[in-house]
């Protein structure tokens, strides 16, 4: 295991991901993580991430007492980046001081050691770009370190300490900005620390359905809320594996749901998932609570408690026909969500159920009998997808567009009952994605929708002068959604969306496209 130690970067995530990319099996937890969590994973390198702190200042976020003693004694390699390296040098006694020019951005540097720890032996003693960020610099080395690549301004840009196991890397080599940097991880990782490339999405299968059938005794019974997305069909499909026609799936039409949704989704379940589903409509109850509410927050913990009592009435109905009620709810928890949630503290990025909860994770009633079912919890999504076409799971489902918990609640600002503002949002949405799917764009694209603004402005429509409302498309790039880029339209595409839109959708006279990438923005807009 290679455990990284989130002190706050934007980045962290990535690092995780590069290390899953290399085949090595990688977790990620806060970098205040107490010495026994660390040590119950037993890992065999650990790296400490970057982050925007100083390490001088008070109260900025540290690895316990006793970690760079326990990892010397156990054999543990340590790699700090960026904050991470000006963390261990702190401790081990050398200096870090405020850079008197700070390095943004791409940077070269030059490997001075042609024997070393960090750079395998094509990368010694040459150049090579990397992404630098950050503001101080480390001015004086522990005892025993070296310098082994310099930036062109002379700041160490790599250090180490061979025979203890430590090494520093003042760049970020996890970025696509560093050429060269998936070379040094896997170097680092594989010659240096010998760790050995075995992490097969198959073994994350076989040992997740070990661990249902462990979890659910042989006579109990699991529930399932289906979205008809990608992550509830992947996570349903390996539960059915485990525990068969003991999983009860069920969809919810929550009145949020885009143009047909239900409709299509119901039969896909039947044609292509194989999987048995009772549908609900609770339209009007999660309507009628939403009634009036404006605050985000608000609409998403309605949400969550409506869908938590509605899970609670199914298992109710099912112990009456089984005379046992079921122990278990399945959910599509990802790792990005169970990470955005637990930031160190002190690291400046706030819980993300305090930016918006998720949910699936942070919206969960305190009293739920149902206990948890997270089969895909410590995955990204392109871990998922590829785990459902392990499962068989059909393309139509694996290469839908996410779709969040919350629905349309997300994608109507305000109050969502007020005049037709669903319905206005389902016809512009429908036109905007089936444009994509006919420019054969939908799969280049991460995710597409439209947003509904309660704003009204003057138009004019047939020589008529409107007060009519404005309406927001959004479509991303991204890898997992923690960080994304908006995709780029050709005009013509533009022009004719917006035309259609227009020209089709009563209550439409102004159409705008969101240009903001994540961070700063998120990708739905509430
Ligand atoms: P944000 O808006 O947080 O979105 O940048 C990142 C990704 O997460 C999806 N999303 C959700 N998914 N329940 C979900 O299952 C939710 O409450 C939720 N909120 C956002 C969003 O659509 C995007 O793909």
């Amino acid at each position: 295991l290679v455990l990284i130690l989130d002190y706050g970067s934007q980045y962290t995530h990535l690092i995780t991901r590069r290390i899953r990319q290399l085949s090595v099996f990688s977790l990620c937890i806060s970098g205040t993580s107490s010495l026994s969590s660390i040590a119950e994973l037993k890992p065999r390198v650990v790296i400490l991430s970057g982050g925007p702190h100083s390490v001088h200042v008070d109260g900025a976020p540290s690895f316990p007492d006793g970690f760079l003693q326990y990892a010397e004694e156990n054999g543990v390699y340590i790699l700090g980046i960026c904050y991470g390296m000006q963390l261990i040098v702190q401790k081990l006694g050398g200096e870090v001081a405020i850079g008197e020019k700070q390095e943004y951005g791409k940077m070269d540097i030059s490997v001075e050691q042609e024997e070393c720890g960090l750079y395998g032996p094509e990368a010694a003693c040459g150049t090579q770009t990397v992404w630098m960020s950050h503001g101080d610099e480390v001015v004086k080395l522990p005892e025993g370190f070296t310098v082994v690549a310099r930036s062109l301004q002379g700041s160490a840009a790599a250090i180490e300490n061979h025979s203890r196991r430590f090494y520093g890397l003042q760049y970020h080599p996890e970025v696509t900005h560093s050429p060269q940097g998936m070379e040094t991880l896997q170097h680092f990782l594989f010659d240096v620390c010998g760790v050995t490339a075995d992490w097969k999405l198959q073994d994350v299968l076989e040992e997740e359905i070990k661990v249902i059938k462990g979890m659910v005794g042989p006579d109990e019974h699991v529930i399932c809320a289906l979205s008809g997305g990608v992550d509830s069909a992947v996570a349903a499909t390996l539960v059915h594996k485990a525990i068969g026609d003991r999983l009860h799936c069920v969809f919810v039409d929550n009145g949020l749901l885009r143009y047909k949704e239900r409709e299509r989704v119901v039969s896909t379940f039947k044609s292509d998932l194989h999987l048995p589903v009772t549908c609900i409509d609770a339209s009007d109850q999660f309507l009628s609570k939403l009634r009036g509410v404006k605050d985000p927050e608000c609409k998403r913990k309605i949400i969550g408690r409506e869908f938590i009592s509605i899970f609670d009435d199914f298992a109710h109905e099912l112990e009456k026909k089984m005379g046992k009620k079921p122990a278990f709810l399945v959910q599509g928890t990802l790792y990005p969500d169970v990470i955005e949630s637990c930031p160190p503290p002190g690291s400046g990025r706030t819980h993300s159920h305090t930016i918006k909860s998720h949910h699936n994770v942070g919206g969960l009633p305190k009293d739920m009998k149902l206990k948890l079912i997270e089969p895909l919890k410590l995955l990204f999504k392109d871990e998922v997808r590829k785990l459902g076409s392990i499962l068989n799971v059909p393309e139509s489902f694996l290469k839908r567009h996410p779709f969040p918990g919350p629905g349309l609640a997300v994608r109507v600002l305000g109050d969502v009952t007020e005049g037709n503002a669903l319905e206005i949002l389902r016809q512009v949405d429908e036109i905007f994605i089936q444009s994509i799917k006919d420019a054969g764009l939908y799969d280049s694209i991460w995710q597409a929708f439209a947003v509904f603004l309660p704003v009204q402005s003057v138009g004019v429509q047939g020589d008529q002068r409107t007060h009519s409302h404005v309406v927001v498309l959004r479509a991303i790039t991204s890898e997992d959604g923690m960080t994304a880029d908006w995709y780029y339209f050709d005009h013509k595409f533009l022009v004719d969306v917006v035309r259609k839109i227009c020209n089709n959708v009563r209550g439409v006279n102004r159409v705008c496209q969101d240009i903001t990438s994540k961070p700063p923005a998120t990708v739905e807009w509430e």
